[in-house]
């Protein structure tokens, strides 16, 4: 595997698989790679000839107070880890190859509405730091394909909706959540939970197959639903941030023409702010 620091240096190379006709899939992460991550790279290879991952904890996406300065950083085990899983490059540029001078990019990709919404209503800003990095990476890569993550499901959205506005030539693929055998969705930020917050953490997942399967048997009360999943969260001793029932494509409220729902939820859990989600259809 390849790692390439600077931007010149990864062009160099995409520009030689490009002349030998190979078809190039992206990974953006922050690092701190995990299952979760090797299944988008699985992805990505299954659809491409050449796959990319950059490693890049973005500043742009972290409010102040957030968890930047100390958010995991792991290069030596990402190299490995994305090796083995047969990672042609890793991009893995400092701060001042992203933004040099200090510059925090003064041109923001702000996907409106979408961004304010749910996590973006907690985390002003976070969302248009992710747009712009990515719509940076796209332009530095320039991928004909890229992986996320459902987990991140509302970020999904937002990449979709960005590229689709910006006509970038990118095919979007969501790649399904991974789990621990109990539950937990795989994330970097599960790293900052203590044995005991570890232990009730999967309390997350159980809730939103409870108000899931409620749903699933006909319930339509939306608010009763999303009061229970608060209250079980507060239960668990997790501070919720929100938990919401949305329309699965819109992300807005439910609606009468709604085929599809998914339940989103944030709690914060001692030092890490967990989020998940599960979809239902609506028969
Ligand atoms: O999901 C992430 O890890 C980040 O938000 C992303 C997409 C790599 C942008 O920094």
């Amino acid at each position: 595997m390849i790692t390439a620091e600077r931007i010149s240096a990864l062009r160099e190379q995409v520009r030689q698989w490009r002349a030998e006709g190979a078809r190039i899939g992206f990974v953006p992460t922050m690092g701190s790679l995990h299952e979760g991550h090797m299944s988008l790279l699985e992805a990505a290879r299954q659809r491409a000839d050449r796959v990319i991952a950059s490693v890049f904890v973005n500043p742009l996406q972290f409010g102040p107070g957030e968890d930047f300065e100390r958010y995991p950083r792991t290069p030596e085990d990402d190299r490995r880890l994305l090796a083995d899983a047969g990672c042609d490059l890793m991009f893995l540029p400092a701060v001042a190859e992203i933004y040099p001078d200090n510059r925090q990019s003064a041109t923001r990709v702000t996907v409106k509405a979408l961004s304010e919404i749910l996590d973006g209503a907690v985390r002003p800003g976070h969302f248009d730091g992710v747009a712009t990095v990515v719509a940076k990476l796209f332009g530095i890569v320039q991928p004909d394909l890229a992986v996320f993550g459902e987990k991140d499901y509302q970020q999904l959205a937002i990449i979709r909706r960005m590229t689709a506005d910006l006509d970038l030539p990118v095919e979007i693929v969501g790649a399904p959540t991974v789990r621990s055998p109990d539950g937990l969705a795989m994330s970097s930020r599960n790293r900052y939970l203590s044995e005991a917050e570890r232990a009730v953490a999967p309390r997350i997942h159980e809730t939103l197959r409870a108000v899931a399967t409620r749903i699933d048997a006909g319930e339509r009360t939306f608010a009763a639903l999303e009061a229970f999943g608060i209250a079980e969260l507060r239960a668990a001793r997790m501070q919720p941030d929100y938990f919401e029932i949305r329309d699965a494509q819109t992300l807005y409220e439910p609606a009468r023409t709604s085929r599809e729902l998914v339940i989103l939820t944030a709690a914060r859990l001692g030092k890490a702010r967990l989020i998940d989600n599960l979809r239902v259809a609506l028969r």
